[in-house]
C-alpha cells in the first residue's frame, strides 16, 4: 500500500535563488506525487521524479560553475553519489522492485533533500548572491 508523505513545500524553505527555488519547489511535489503513486503509477511517477532531480542538480552545477562556487567538488561529488544512488534504484525497480523504489521516496530522498537544501544548496545560494547574481 502507498504510505502518504508528509512533505509540503513553503516559503521557509527557499535559500534565496529563484533557479534553485523553483526546482526545489517541483522537487517536493514530484517526490510526494511518486511517494504516494500506487504500484501501476509508480515505475512511471519514479522516472519523472528521477528525471527532474537529474536535471535539477545539473543546474545547480551550471549556476556554481558559473559564479565561480570555490567548494564546487563538495557540491558535485556529493550531487554525483545522488545520481549513482538513483541509477542503482531505477535498475532494480526496472527488475520489479517497488518496495525498494517506494522505500527509497519515503525513508531517504526526504532527510536527503532537508539536509541537502540546508547545507550545500545554502551555500551555494548564498555564494551567488554575494556575486551579485
Ligand atoms: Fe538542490
Ligand atoms: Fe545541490
Amino acid at each position: 500500500m502507498p504510505t502518504r508523505l508528509s512533505l509540503t513545500w513553503n516559503e521557509s524553505m527557499e535559500v534565496g535563488n529563484a533557479i534553485i527555488d523553483s526546482d526545489h519547489k517541483e522537487t517536493v511535489a514530484l517526490l510526494v506525487e511518486a511517494a504516494d503513486a500506487d504500484d501501476a503509477e509508480l515505475p512511471a511517477l519514479f522516472a519523472r521524479f528521477a528525471e527532474h532531480l537529474r536535471d535539477h542538480l545539473a543546474r545547480e552545477e551550471e549556476l556554481m560553475l558559473a559564479f565561480g562556487f570555490p567548494p564546487y567538488p563538495v557540491h558535485f561529488n556529493e550531487h554525483e553519489r545522488v545520481r549513482r544512488e538513483l541509477d542503482g534504484i531505477e535498475e532494480r525497480l526496472a527488475r520489479g522492485n517497488l518496495a525498494l523504489a517506494r522505500g527509497y521516496l519515503t525513508e531517504v530522498v526526504p532527510d536527503w533533500f532537508i539536509n541537502h537544501k540546508n547545507t550545500m544548496d545554502s551555500a551555494t545560494a548564498a555564494w551567488i548572491r554575494r556575486q551579485g547574481g
